[in-house]
């Protein structure tokens, strides 16, 4: 019997595929006997700076990515920093870590990216930096951002490589970007990895140094950083992947196209609502998340049916214990709330077939029918 089971990620069709070329990379890294940083870094981040238009520095994973960001712009005790309360722990969890406090303001409920305004409403004479989270691969209204704010942005770019708004590059908008490579990303290591792009060269100096315990030369420390390298067996591995990455995004936006039309040819947009992607804004979409009547109800009948979906996020950061000194009460973000209790993020990876994205819209259309 097949299985008709239609998981929420896999990476199973694409390791298939890539398998003789990622051997190659494997092999030529065993060969090289340089196993952290090196030639193989090195060429990664020349290839990704030629997609970007901007220099990029390869660290150890998304979160350090953040930290070293920080870090460089001297960000620390006492400094405030306006960010979203609808994202990954890290994004605020690298401002707290370095004494620094994250102030959050609510999002748009339409885009559930961080409000532009609200974000700008938000700056006090503390505040050191404005982080905005490019949330599921649309960016977050940045240039809005860079406009009305003297300081730095910070872009959280780690699930928005290629993104753009009006044209311009997720990651190249505001002063630094940063960028995961968890497997799960659009473009994905076989482990941890991450890298920070700047258009402002002493900033990406900076995060070169930090990233090796503030070394300018070997055992020369000229500043307190920290141990955030990337491997290059994994440089090698997404050197592989990064010639697939346009296509494979290309994948994305076509089947987040079938999902909508699927959704609205089911005359369900009142009661799935998909994540606008405002006009002049492109989405790569890492996750094709909807807000969702009866959200949890419909999770468990499209696990019912085989079919794998995800909640991103449950809990907002304002409302989490590691923020509860911070004075946030439920209500304070009521947007951030609501869509924790209704975002979805349905089955996409560039390898899915619309036939199947076909199948979870109806059981959808089932579902609010009554009939699932
Ligand atoms: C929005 C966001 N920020 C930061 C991170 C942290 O990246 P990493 O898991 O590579 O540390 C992630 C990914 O997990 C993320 O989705």
């Amino acid at each position: 019997m097949p299985d008709d089971r239609i998981s929420a990620f896999s990476l199973t069709e694409q390791v298939a595929a890539l398998r003789p070329e990622l051997f190659d990379a494997w092999n030529r890294v065993l060969d090289s006997g340089q196993y952290i940083l090196g030639p193989e870094v090195d060429a990664f981040e020349k290839e990704l700076q030629s997609l970007l238009g901007v220099p990029a520095v390869g660290v150890a994973n998304g979160s350090d990515a953040l930290l070293l960001a920080l870090q460089a712009l001297q960000i620390g005790p006492g400094d405030e920093v306006v960010t979203t309360p609808f994202t990954f722990f890290a994004t605020a969890g690298s401002i707290a870590r370095l004494g620094a406090v994250p102030v959050f303001a609510d999002v748009d409920p339409q885009t559930f990216n961080v409000d532009p305004e609200q974000a700008l409403s938000r700056v006090a004479p503390r505040t050191r930096a404005i982080l905005p989270v490019h949330l599921f691969g649309l960016m977050a209204d940045t240039l809005r951002l860079v406009e009305g704010f003297a300081g730095p942005v910070v872009e959280d770019a780690a699930q928005a490589i290629l993104g753009s708004q009006e044209g311009r590059l997720a990651g190249t908008v505001g002063d630094v970007g940063c960028f995961s490579l968890y497997p799960t990303k659009n473009l994905g290591a076989f482990g941890d990895g991450g890298f920070v792009t700047s258009r402002r060269p002493e900033l990406s100096d900076a995060i070169r140094r930090l990233r090796v315990h503030g070394a300018t030369a070997k055992y020369y420390h000229v500043e307190l950083g920290m141990n955030s390298r990337l491997d290059a067996l994994q440089a090698a591995f997404l050197r592989v992947k990064l010639r697939h990455l346009q296509d494979w995004t290309d994948k994305r936006v076509a089947l987040a196209d079938r999902y909508r039309s699927g959704l609205a040819a089911h005359g369900l947009q009142d009661r799935v609502r998909p994540q606008m992607v405002p006009p002049g804004f492109s989405a790569v979409f890492h996750q094709f998340t909807v807000r969702a009547e009866r959200r949890d109800a419909l999770w468990e009948r499209l696990l019912a049916h085989g079919m794998g979906s995800t909640v991103y996020y449950p809990h907002p950061l304002h409302l989490l214990p590691a923020f509860s000194h911070l004075g946030y009460r439920e209500g304070s973000l009521p947007v951030a709330e609501e869509l924790c209790r209704e975002a979805l993020s349905l089955p996409l990876y560039p390898e899915l077939r619309f036939e199947q994205v076909d199948r979870v819209v109806d059981v959808m259309a089932a579902f609010y029918r009554g009939t699932a």
